[in-house]
C-alpha cells in the first residue's frame, strides 16, 4: 500500500476527471483497491467519487462481478445466485454489487454489477445470452453505446471484454464444446435455468500483446488514480480492432 499519502474522495473524483471521465460516462471498472494508496473511507469512496464524475442520473458505473472457475463443466454446473453469489473480482466490485441500488446481471459465469442511469439496460438480459460475454451481453452492449473500460491498477490481463471479442470472432481454443445447463437464482429468488457455452479455462493469453497498439492508435490511455496506473480504453475501437485481428489471426492472444 502506498507510501503513507491518503486519497479522499474529492482527489479521486479530480483524477478520474484528468482521465477523461466526465457526467455522462459509462465505465465498466476493474480494479485493485490496493494500488491506489491509502484511500479513506476504502472501497466505498472510491465508488462514491466514481459516481459523482459520471453523475449517476446521467451516466454508469459497472463492475464485473465474476464467479466462474475452471471447474465449470456439464458434469459440474455453476450455480448463481444474484443476491448471495460473491465475486472474485475485487473489493470495489463486491462493494458495489452489494449496495442495495445495484443492478446486478444474470449470468453464469460473467455477472456485472451497474448503479446509474442506464444500469438496467446494460444489464437486462444477460441470463438469455448463448455466450457469457458476447452479443447482448454487458460487455457487448457498453462497447456498442461508447461506453470505456477503466484499468485501475491493473493492466490489460483483467479486460474481460477480449472475451468478447474471442467469442464474437469465434476463436476455437475459448469455449468449452457443449453447453452448460446453468441454473440461476434471480431477485425474486425464483430458479431459472438456461444452458450456455462457459468458457474454456485451458489456453493461456497475453493481452498484454495488444498495450501497445491499442495506445498507438488511440484506444487506450494511460493515467493515474491515487498511485494506481491506469488505462481508459474506448471498449468499441478495441472491440471493433480485437474482432478484425481476431478473425484474421485468430491465435494472436494466445500465449506461446
Ligand atoms: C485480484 C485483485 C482484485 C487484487 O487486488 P487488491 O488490491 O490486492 O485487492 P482488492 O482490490 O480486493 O482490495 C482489497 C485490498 O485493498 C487494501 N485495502 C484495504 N483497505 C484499503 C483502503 N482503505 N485503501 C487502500 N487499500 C485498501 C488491502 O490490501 C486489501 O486486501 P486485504 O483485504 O487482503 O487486506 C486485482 O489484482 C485484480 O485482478 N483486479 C481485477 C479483477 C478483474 O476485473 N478481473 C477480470 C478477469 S477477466
Amino acid at each position: 500500500m502506498g507510501l503513507g499519502r491518503v486519497y479522499d474522495q474529492v482527489q479521486l473524483a479530480e483524477d478520474f476527471r484528468r482521465l477523461g471521465i466526465h457526467p455522462g460516462s459509462e465505465v465498466l471498472l476493474h480494479s485493485s483497491l490496493s494500488s491506489i494508496g491509502h484511500v479513506e473511507g476504502g472501497a466505498d469512496v472510491l465508488i462514491d467519487a466514481l459516481l459523482a464524475v459520471v453523475d449517476s442520473t446521467q451516466g454508469t458505473v459497472l463492475v464485473p462481478t465474476l464467479t466462474g472457475s475452471a471447474q465449470d463443466s456439464p458434469e459440474n454446473p455453476p450455480l448463481f445466485d444474484v443476491t448471495r453469489t460473491p465475486c472474485w473480482t475485487g473489493r470495489i466490485a463486491e462493494t458495489l454489487r452489494l449496495r442495495p441500488e445495484a443492478d446486478r446481471s444474470l449470468n453464469p459465469t460473467h455477472s456485472v454489477a451497474a448503479i446509474g442511469a442506464n444500469a438496467v439496460s446494460l444489464t437486462t438480459g444477460h441470463e438469455d445470452c448463448w455466450t457469457t460475454c458476447g452479443y447482448g451481453s454487458p460487455y457487448y452492449r457498453l462497447a456498442r453505446r461508447g461506453g470505456k473500460i477503466l484499468l485501475l491498477g491493473v493492466t490489460l490481463d483483467s479486460n474481460t471484454t477480449f472475451h468478447t471479442a474471442e467469442e464474437i470472432a469465434g476463436v476455437s481454443y475459448h469455449l468449452q464444446a457443449k453447453p452448460v445447463e446453468c441454473k440461476m437464482i434471480d431477485y425474486k429468488g425464483r430458479t431459472l435455468f438456461r444452458k450456455t457455452m462457459l468458457h474454456d479455462w485451458g489456453t493461456p493469453r497475453r493481452f498484454m500483446a495488444a498495450a501497445d497498439i491499442f495506445l498507438e492508435q488511440g484506444i487506450m490511455k494511460k493515467g493515474s488514480v491515487g498511485e494506481a496506473e491506469c488505462f481508459l480504453i474506448d471498449s468499441g475501437a478495441m472491440l471493433d480492432y480485437t474482432v478484425e485481428r481476431l478473425r484474421k489471426e485468430p491465435n494472436w492472444l494466445v500465449k506461446r
